[in-house]
């Protein structure tokens, strides 16, 4: 059965199981629960690649809004099936979207002051007028919302998405009328016990729309989604897998890449589901020093889409990291999505590539963007400005793995985020998880998802940042203690020393004990100071840049000792906005341990890793 005909009946299913709860009110709570589910009926994601290739009908711009701090809409129905104003005399309503209007994309939280810590539902919409077109199907599609989005269309719900960094979206074809439609989405970012995260982390919990919102057009069957590599087994095959969406399924589909006259034609099966693999002469492949990308054309009977993809082999090998077969040492930096110009969650191009060039400016060859998906934006930047990446799903510090619905949950935003960038080639790897405790079901969880990641995607290494070691102060030595590292191709840690973690005796001197022929990284080290802050050097409580750069320079003396280690990503770039940070004068909202402050100000560490980054260019 076809995904369209699938998404008819969950549309039907949708639409029967909303009109029921306007009538069983006393049911409310279950639709509730049905409509925040989030699952859309599917299990799996179930939304189109590389909508960049589909000219978009964006609808970016200022939206209505209402702030609900109580839930009022979604708990009685028909305050949302009320989305009109009073016409006769006797007409009883008490809201309205015509007061507040909120830009999108954008998070509501740095939009009106009394948002600014607000979690909780923000009500947004748009009135557009759409022009019908022949034998075209439609769909509306969103980047992200943060966390839980339920979507009406002309009072229609058409479903629900839980998770806050990666894509959803409903097809509209059979809904959309032409002229004037309404669209209703209700936003809510509360941080709860059952999310991904969940309710504690160290980061501006920025909600709603926060990226991209577009209409996307196709053809009645088209090119859904797609998957080309570089063959894992030589550099001169490319292989890959073609899926269609629609009645006509079985189709000639068409693969080439002029620049190298590749030209490659598969029939798809019944199913629309085509696998290929073809001889690739002359591949430049993609790398840091030469990030190169080739225009990737798809043709159909139906549809054509073009997509810029790269082609490299990342593997590792003992303690190595190999690059199309070459060691690298990734020079890393970790960052959260937020420009900290604007004060706010980043949106654009322009604000990606703000962080991406501090990332180069500093001599990074490698992000880390911590602690979810980032937008595309960051991640196809990223790769065409030959910036190796680390992306994770946000499974951040207190996850529930004993809720019974958590495995699904997990699978399902691990699935969004290898569906929505399976072909971006700067990705080399993925994470898992940042700093869990061990216990018996995350460590069950945790390895079972690293074998769903390398079951769907092989051709990237698994990782989490994990900080399941401990110090012997004794000894002077640190041990990490994680049987997660059996699931693991890399072994990365956190690890705060000389900052949350004493040295136990000379700073830099400690020796790490990591039995294991894998490679190793710093997934995250650092110290906060406050720009312009001068103090003594060995006083942590100082916050200075003195005591931040000796730090540094201890840490990297430490690094020195490590045989295995193949990577060190400082925490991080520049101060970002924090919940968690509310020491006055020093943090006022921010957590200090960027290299910049908030304002882009080089502080003393950010020289001691830049010239740390250009040694190793000379001698690693
Ligand atoms: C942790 C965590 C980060 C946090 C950092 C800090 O390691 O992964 O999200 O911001 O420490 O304490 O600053």
């Amino acid at each position: 059965m076809t995904n369209y005909i699938m998404k008819k009946i969950a549309g039907l299913f949708l639409g029967v199981l909303v009109s029921v709860s306007v009538f069983a009110q006393g049911q409310m709570q279950e639709d509730k629960a049905e409509a925040e589910s989030g699952r859309n009926g599917f299990s799996s994601p179930d939304f189109m690649t590389n909508i960049d290739g589909r000219q978009p009908i964006p609808l970016s711009g200022k939206w209505m809004a209402i702030i609900d701090p109580v839930d009022f809409g979604i708990g009685s129905w028909a305050a949302i099936w009320k989305d009109k104003t009073p016409t006769g005399k006797t007409d009883f309503y008490e809201y309205s979207f015509d007061g507040l209007q909120l830009d999108v994309p954008g998070d509501f939280n740095t939009q009106l002051p009394e948002l600014k810590f607000f979690e909780g539902t923000v009500w947004y919409k748009r009135i557009i007028n759409y022009e019908s077109k022949e034998n075209t199907r439609v769909f509306l599609h969103f980047g992200a919302a943060n966390y839980i989005s339920n979507v009406w269309l002309n009072s229609e719900l058409i479903g629900a998405h839980e998770g806050g960094f990666t894509p959803f979206q409903f097809e509209i074809t059979d809904k959309i009328k032409p002229g004037k439609n309404t669209i209703i989405v209700r936003v809510n970012n509360e941080r709860r016990a059952d999310g991904i995260p969940a309710k504690g982390y160290d980061w501006l919990n920025y909600g709603g729309i926060t990226r991209d919102v577009n209409i996307i057009e196709t053809p009645e069957t088209f090119i859904k989604d797609y998957f080309i590599q570089l063959s894992k087994d030589n550099y001169e095959t490319i292989e890959g897998w073609i899926q269609l969406d629609g009645s006509a399924n079985s189709q000639t589909v068409e693969l080439s890449i002029p620049e190298i006259k590749l030209k490659h034609s598969v029939i798809t099966d019944a199913d629309g589901y085509a696998e290929f693999s073809v001889k690739a002469k002359k591949l430049q492949l993609w790398s840091p020093e030469n990030p190169k990308l080739y225009n990737v054309n798809l043709t159909s009977g139906t549809d054509r889409i073009t997509e810029e993809i790269g082609f490299r082999d990342i593997r590792v090998a003992g303690p190595d990291i190999l690059l199309n077969g070459k060691p690298i040492f990734l020079k890393g930096i970790c960052f959260h999505e937020e420009s900290p110009v604007k004060a706010s969650r980043a949106t654009s191009i322009e604000d990606a590539q703000m962080l991406l060039n501090w990332s180069k400016e500093l001599g990074a060859n490698f992000v880390r963007l911590a602690h979810y998906p980032h937008s595309e934006h960051t991640v196809k930047l990223a790769e065409k400005m030959g910036l190796m990446v680390w992306s994770e799903i946000p499974v951040y510090q207190g996850i529930n793995f004993r809720d019974p619905k958590m495995m699904e949950k997990l699978d399902f935003q691990l699935k969004e985020m290898l569906y929505r960038d399976k072909n971006r080639c700067g990705i080399i790897v993925w994470g898992i998880a940042n700093e869990t405790s061990k216990n018996p079901a995350r460590d069950e969880a945790l390895a079972d998802i690293a074998r769903r990641t390398r079951e769907f995607d092989d051709t990237r290494l698994v990782t989490a940042a994990m900080n399941n070691w401990r110090m012997s102060p004794s000894e002077n030595v640190a041990r990490i203690d994680d049987s997660l590292i059996e699931s693991l191709d890399i072994i990365a840690f956190n690890a705060y020393v000389g900052w949350s973690n004493k040295w136990p005796a000379e700073p830099g001197t400690v020796k790490w004990e990591i039995p294991y022929d894998k490679p190793v990284v710093f997934s995250e080290f650092g110290a906060e100071a406050l720009y312009n802050h001068h103090g003594e050097a060995d006083v942590a409580s100082s916050w200075s840049k003195e005591f931040q750069e000796q730090l540094y320079r201890d840490n990297l003396k430490m690094f020195e000792g490590i045989p295995n280690l193949r990577g060190t990503c400082p925490w991080t770039p520049v101060d970002f906005r924090s919940t968690r940070r509310l020491l006055p004068k020093l943090q006022d909202g921010w957590n200090r341990k960027g290299l910049l402050s908030d304002k882009g100000q080089k502080k003393r560490a950010w020289y001691v890793m830049k010239e740390y980054y250009e040694s190793k260019e000379k001698n690693y």
